[in-house]
């Protein structure tokens, strides 16, 4: 049988050339041809085929499917509730983040529950997958591996095994036979995971497929099927710390604010449950160290802000972050230098959010602006007890402080580690324990007092 003959589709225009060329000849714009293969279902239908017939949503038969738990609760969590039969689900991460290591815990699990599971790996040996599975348990050893990249045998081991999970390790390792691009091109990426999407549909089976992430915290080659599969996930974290977030970018079955936190250990990924308790205890009395009582997704979570003030002699003074937004921090600079706050224009400021966690929410603008106040200041922030100040809150341009998400939340996960009362902007509503405040101006008169007599009792 002759093989279909590929083409090259300008990703631009459209065009399709029968050859690769570095222009489009149709647009004229540079690299933009991808090697593409014909449908063969598409070829095969000719305009007199009978047409489908449209039906009401009401009238569609939806046999309620049970979700897939993979035991991983973080991870559940982030799905939405578990995996979803038929789905295709990407996670991507960059290298040594432990991606491997998840999707291997989570197929064990399943399998121990007695669901049919697969493993694929592309880029290591079934030997080396079994050395991770040592390393995580008796269930991840029972799971069934294959060590394969070319694509048509994944397909055909996926028809036959017809697993209710399936992992693909990494979709950029595969290779479609009759494609000339190399393993991990865009043609190649997106040939394997609609051939693998065609197949899980129809056999019912929830795909992992692991995908690699650049530099820049794009999902690499897998960015053009962000849009094809149901789920992306990314799992992010410093390889130097031992935190892990996983975080869903899109999701077709639930939300996308939720957050999992793992930490790396010797025995696999350790689902971090509460991890308020983790950041809390590590919170320092000291000048510059506050809490931040944050929402991430759902779920609250209490973390430490730490800031430091340091004269310079460089211009322009450097402005470092670690965990939150650069930008941000220069807004908050600047609010603080008209409204109430010292004026940092001759020395170097550093904020960190401890434990290597990011924040994304404007909530952080007052604990930000007040540990940078208590670290200029050289007054601790801790209140009786030597418990740390905990608040949270937008900080608008004219210095009011505006109202941010789930305020009664934050405040009742602060009050359950006994930081109490907690800094925050007007609720509209009355809420145990949240001193509200106006503006950055009278937080910061208010906690003035508040360091000073801590160091006074000292
Ligand atoms: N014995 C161990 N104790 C603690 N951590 C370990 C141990 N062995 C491996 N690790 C951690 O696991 C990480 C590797 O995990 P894993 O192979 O799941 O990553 P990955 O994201 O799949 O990587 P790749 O992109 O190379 O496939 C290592 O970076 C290391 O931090
Ligand atoms: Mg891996």
């Amino acid at each position: 049988m002759a093989r279909p003959r590929s083409s090259y589709v300008c990703q631009q225009c459209g065009h399709a050339a029968l050859a690769w060329s570095g222009r489009c000849p149709g647009c004229g714009e540079w690299n933009s041809l991808v090697e593409t293969r014909p449908e063969p279902a598409r070829r095969g239908r000719s305009a007199g085929a009978a047409a489908s017939r449209p039906i009401a949503l009401r009238d569609v038969e939806a046999p309620a499917v049970d979700r897939l738990l993979t035991g991983v609760a973080e991870l559940d969590r982030v799905l939405g509730g578990g995996l979803v039969p038929g789905s295709l689900v990407l996670l991507g991460g960059s290298p040594g983040i432990g991606k491997s290591t998840l999707t291997g815990m989570a197929l064990g699990n399943l399998g121990a529950a007695g669901h049919r599971v697969l493993y694929v790996s592309g880029k290591e040996s079934a030997a080396q997958v079994k050395l991770r599975a040592e390393r995580l348990g008796e269930a991840a050893l029972g799971v069934p591996a294959l060590a394969e990249t070319s694509l048509e045998a994944v397909l055909a081991v996926l028809e036959a095994e017809r697993p209710a999970a399936c992992v693909v390790d990494s979709v950029q390792t595969l290779h479609a036979e009759g494609m000339s691009g190399a393993p991990g091109s865009v043609g190649q990426v997106r040939e394997a995971a609609a051939a693998i999407m065609e197949v899980a549909k129809r056999i019912g089976s929830a795909v992992i497929l692991v995908g690699h992430v650049t530099k820049e915290g794009a999902v690499a080659g897998p960015r053009v099927l962000e849009h094809l599969v149901d789920c992306v996930l990314l799992f992010e974290g410093e390889r130097e710390r031992s935190y892990r977030t996983l975080r869903a970018l899109k999701n077709r079955f639930g939300a996308t604010s939720e957050v999992g936190v793992f930490e790396m250990r010797s025995g696999g990924l350790v689902e971090v449950a509460d991890p308020s308790a983790r950041f809390v205890g590590e919170a320092s009395d000291a000048p510059g160290s506050c809490v931040l009582s944050a929402m991430e997704g759902t779920r609250p979570l209490l973390v430490e802000v730490q800031a430091l003030v340091a004269p310079t002699e460089i211009v322009p003074p450097r402005r470092v972050t670690n965990g939150i937004d650069r930008n941000r921090l220069a807004m908050v600079l600047a609010v603080l230098a008209r409204h109430g706050g010292p004026s940092l224009a001759s020395a170097d400021v550093f904020v960190s959010v401890a434990g290597g966690v990011r924040v994304d929410e404007p909530g952080a603008d007052l604990p930000v602006a007040l540990a940078i106040a208590s670290a200029h200041r050289g007054e601790p922030l801790a209140g009786p007890g030597r418990r740390p100040l905990a608040c949270f809150g937008e900080v608008g341009l004219t210095g009011e402080l505006r109202h941010v998400a789930h305020p009664e939340r934050r405040v009742g996960e602060a009050l359950k580690f006994g930081l109490a009362p907690v800094l925050g902007p007007e609720a509209g509503e009355r809420i145990e324990g949240l001193t509200a405040v106006p503006s950055l101006r009278a937080a910061i008169s208010l906690v003035a007092g508040r360091g000073a007599k801590l160091r006074d009792a000292a």
